[in-house]
């Protein structure tokens, strides 16, 4: 359904396609059945109204809560458009702070639809906890849902059709959701009273809770909280190539934002702070793997943190929003977050600190150095804050931008000298790699002028290489040392906005380059014609 909530204005239309109309006949059976006049109604991931406003036709008083504001704008119109406004109030709020904004026992009906297969197990189990303290004595919790089936055949013939979805969905949002296993069993857990479960087909489910008495709930502990570990297999090899050619393009590979457990932490473990892509929770894993500690991964859009930090992705916000989501407070006895120095640029940690009451700490420039920077009580050397450039990371940044940038010049050139076509995005990968090694040492500070020397370079490289093996006619010699110096200027440009040891990047390079694109441009249409080629 993830695919759906790209357009609430569609969204309804596309679940009662998708549903061939049982959903509509369950959202109606279900204000009918399990609201009276006068109940006071949460809807929870209460999408673009829908089910809300049926309860509020039966005369309830409904508050729909989302996380989305796109969802909740559609369904404050819809509200108006069917004059239930004065009936409903839309809010937008996360299903995992619903205890802190409202007092136990505030309603009788709460429903859950198709909400709980958008959360982790951890988090489904949090949210059911909370409603139970929020629905009044003999209140009722009503669950439309995704539910895996228990049989074999069922499961096998479910699964079989889920397949499709999640695939078209993971392409196009990056993420997936988690049909509910066991639900009984979940709702039991959770101190409600069930009634057999129905099904609707394609999994489709509706399960009613009643509010038993409170049994005291244990203590949540670090076992309920997701591991994650590293190891080097066939898998996370081919997740890496698939983040080193998706980083510029989307989708990028994400991770679910959240909180995850790294071996087994204890009251006093670090809780370490990163964004949601997925390489670089994979690199954080793997540093930590000796060590335990929470590891928070806060939502930065699948992007890296310092590039989501400068783009505006990554804010205090999202880290907010994050520690708030995470119940890390049950989990760990001091309220210390270890955020990545490299997003300061982007993310305000005094902000963070008001709205959350917890403390930010910035940790070491690179995810290698958490183990030493924990052992030495959270502190830095000055090499753990330094930002460096070295080989390694050149030549990644190399492949990366070469990736991104030849598929645009294959398509260029093949409309403009398509012989010319593997020669130049050979020659655009060699300049990219020969950037990357000599990086340091190529002349001037600035991208531009770095471009400028390769640009020479090039020219007088091949300039040799046709006088003594190539011999190449002279228009086509000036051709390819046009072409090349155009790109080199490019490549140079460009490679300025991997440097993190550089401000400005593309965006201030960029326009110092092109005058002297134009300049390369001019030269290719006049010499020829002076020259009697
Ligand atoms: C599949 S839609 C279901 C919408 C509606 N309840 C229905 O039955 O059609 C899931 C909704 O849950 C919302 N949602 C997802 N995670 C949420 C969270 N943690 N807190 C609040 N809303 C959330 C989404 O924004 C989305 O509107």
């Amino acid at each position: 359904m993830k695919v759906l909530e790209l357009r609430p204005r569609d969204y309804d239309r596309g679940l009662r396609w998708l549903t061939a109309g049982r959903m509509e006949r369950l959202r109606l059976r279900l204000a009918e059945e399990w609201v009276e006049s006068g109940d006071r109604v949460l809807d929870v991931g209460c999408g673009t109204g829908a089910q809300a406003l049926l309860c509020a036709r039966q005369g309830a008083r409904v508050t729909g809560v989302d996380s989305s504001s796109a969802m909740l704008e559609e369904a404050h119109v819809r509200a108006i458009v069917q004059g239930l406004s004065d009936k409903v109030d839309f809010l937008r709020l996360d299903a995992l702070e619903l205890a802190e904004h409202f007092q136990p026992g505030s309603f009788d009906v709460i429903v859950l639809s198709l909400v709980l297969s958008e959360l982790d197990e951890r988090s489904q189990k949090r949210l059911l906890a909370a409603c139970q303290t929020l629905i009044s004595n003999g209140g009722r919790l009503v669950i439309l849902e995704e539910v895996v089936p228990e049989g074999r055949l069922a499961r096998l013939g479910y699964t079989v059709q889920r397949w499709f979805w999640v695939a078209v969905s993971a392409f196009l949002t990056g993420s997936t959701t988690y049909p509910m296993r066991r639900p009984q069993r979940l709702l039991a857990d959770a101190g409600f009273r069930t009634l057999p479960l129905v099904f609707y087909g394609d999994g489709l489910c509706m399960l009613l809770g009643q509010k038993a008495p409170l049994q005291p709930r244990a203590e949540e502990s670090a076992s309920d909280v997701p591991e994650l570990r590293h190891r080097t297999t066939p898998r996370s090899l081919l997740r890496d190539l698939a983040c080193l050619v998706t980083r510029i393009w989307p989708p990028y590979l994400k991770v679910r934002p959240g909180l995850y457990r790294i071996g087994r932490p204890g009251r006093s473990a670090p809780v370490l702070v990163t964004g949601n892509f997925d390489l670089t929770v994979r690199r954080v894993v793997k540093a930590m793997r000796s060590m335990s500690g929470y590891l928070l991964v806060a939502d930065s859009r699948g992007i890296n943190v310092w590039c989501a930090a400068g783009g505006g992705h990554f804010t205090a916000q999202s880290v907010i929003t994050a520690v708030k989501r995470s119940g890390l407070e049950a989990l760990v006895a001091h309220r210390r977050l270890i955020l990545p120095q490299l997003c300061a640029t982007g993310v305000d940690g005094r902000k963070i600190e008001d709205a959350t009451g917890w403390r930010v700490m910035w940790g070491p420039v690179r995810a290698t150095d958490l183990p030493a920077y924990l052992a030495r009580g959270n502190r830095k050397t000055e090499s753990m804050r330094g930002v460096a450039f070295p080989l390694l990371d050149r030549l990644e940044m190399s492949l990366v931008m070469w990736w991104f940038m030849a598929p645009l010049l294959a398509v260029i050139m093949f409309i403009v000298w398509a012989n010319a076509t593997v020669p130049a995005v050979v020659s655009l990968l060699a300049l990219f790699l020969v950037t990357g090694v000599l990086w340091p040492w190529l002349p001037g500070h600035q991208g531009t002028t770095k471009g400028l020397a390769l640009a020479a370079g090039s020219v007088v490289l091949t300039a040799t290489l046709s006088l003594l093996a190539l011999h190449l006619p002279s228009e086509q010699l000036f051709n390819w040392c046009i072409g090349l110096s155009a790109l080199a200027l490019f490549v140079g440009a460009d490679f300025q906005g991997a440097d993190a040891r550089r401000r400005g990047g593309e965006v201030e390079q960029f326009p110092k380059m092109v005058p002297m694109e134009l300049a390369l441009g001019a030269a290719y249409l006049v010499v020829p014609r002076l020259m009697g080629w």
